[in-house]
């Protein structure tokens, strides 16, 4: 097998090297919108209206994503939604179903796959009026989203022994952390930690440590620190307030993000962005599908939407954006319409609506 693993492995350090370089085409008004499956619809709906409310609402063109075999059996995400994210750039994305043994792999991977959505951002700021144990938390997880332990490399050695491959690239590693450093000077942020295991994967944890290293040389605006993944999380649920933003391995900050976003009120509530190569974002909620309550007016579109406004503020529409996050966040804080899991007895419907009705009352 090892011959095997060398060629893969080699591929896709070359398949890094070739990449184009990225040029972003800025004040696009077309989104690809994918609804998805389950509350998809119901939550898409609901920002859709408040955009409307907001006026200047960018053309939705809108997309179902469901697995297909192409030539040679290989799984890809419809043509006509490859086409469009490929024009617009930019995609808003409700959540996916992933059928246990469905035998195609997981849409979002797809996703991540087809547009190189490297980057995975996850602003976790505290909600004023929706009470947790914690209070004034104000950070960003930047995820790798390609390679690390999700590089899909696993064989079987022999019988009852399987080996899964953690690949960390020299491109990889210093592309993520570029994008860190950038989005904390970009976004007037004032620190960047690298969240590590370098004492025990030497090798795997100690290139990428490297790398966030050398790039730090370039941006002494910026304050650097580097520590290790069992220590931020001890820090993390003792005082979320010491961190601003952290970059790290894909595994790591598919674990660390869900935490952070345990601290300001659960996946409900957390906004999220994918960012690409040459130029694609896709902006999602990264809560499930909720069967439980599909088609019952009942979903809280709240993550949705502050994707949404993450996106806008991508596209450089900020005021825009500050007054679709304020209207929703005072929605909130006055605690008389909420859905369900936010604590109300509201629908859906009626949280859209007054969201709806505070952005029309800014004009
Ligand atoms: P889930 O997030 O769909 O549901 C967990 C619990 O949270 C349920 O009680 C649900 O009602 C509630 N919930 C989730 N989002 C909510 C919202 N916006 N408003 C109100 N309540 C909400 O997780 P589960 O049940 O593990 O997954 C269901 C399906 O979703 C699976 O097929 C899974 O593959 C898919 N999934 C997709 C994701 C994505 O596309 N980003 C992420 C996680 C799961």
């Amino acid at each position: 097998n090892l011959p095997f693993i060398f060629l893969l492995q080699l591929s896709h350090v070359v398949g890094a090297a070739k990449r184009p370089t990225v040029c972003f085409r800025r004040g696009l008004q077309t989104v690809t919108l994918i609804p998805g499956d389950g509350i998809g619809p119901e939550i898409s709906v609901a920002v859709m209206k408040i955009f409307e409310a907001a006026k200047n609402m960018p053309f939705w063109e809108e997309r179902n994503v469901t697995a297909i075999q192409g030539p040679g059996g290989r799984w890809m995400i419809p043509p006509d939604c490859k086409e469009s994210m490929d024009r617009t750039l930019i995609g808003l994305k409700g959540p996916l179903k992933t059928p246990i043994a469905a035998g195609h792999p997981s849409m979002n991977l797809l996703l991540r796959k087809t547009f190189d959505l490297y980057a995975n951002v996850r602003p976790c700021v505290s909600i004023e009026g929706y009470k947790t144990p914690y209070t004034d938390v104000d950070l960003v997880t930047i995820r790798e989203n390609t390679e690390g332990e999700y590089s899909g490399i696993e064989h079987i050695i022999v019988d009852g022994v399987v080996q899964s491959i953690k690949l960390i690239t020299e491109d990889a590693s210093r592309r993520i952390a570029e994008y860190a450093f950038e989005y904390a000077r970009n976004n007037q942020r004032n620190s960047v930690t690298a969240v590590h295991k370098a004492n025990i994967m030497r090798m795997s944890d100690g290139l990428f440590l490297r790398k966030c290293r050398e790039v730090a040389e370039n941006f002494k605006d910026i304050k650097f620190t580097e520590m290790y993944l069992d220590t931020v999380c001890l820090n993390m649920v003792q005082d979320p307030t010491q961190f601003d933003v952290l970059v790290m391995p894909n595994l790591y900050g598919d674990i660390l993000s869900d935490l952070c976003a345990g601290l300001i009120g659960g996946l409900g509530v957390t906004p999220s962005g994918n960012i690409g190569a040459n130029g694609v974002a896709i902006f999602e909620s990264v809560h499930g599908t909720a069967p439980d309550i599909a088609g019952l007016d009942m979903a809280n579109p709240t993550a949705l939407l502050l994707s949404a406004v993450m996106m806008l503020r991508h596209m450089g529409m900020h005021d825009y954006g500050k007054k679709i996050e304020t209207a929703c966040f005072d929605t909130i804080r006055d605690k008389k319409v909420l859905t369900g899991d936010l604590g109300g007895k509201s629908k859906c419907s009626e949280f859209t609506e007054d969201i709806c009705r505070r952005v029309r009352d800014m004009d």
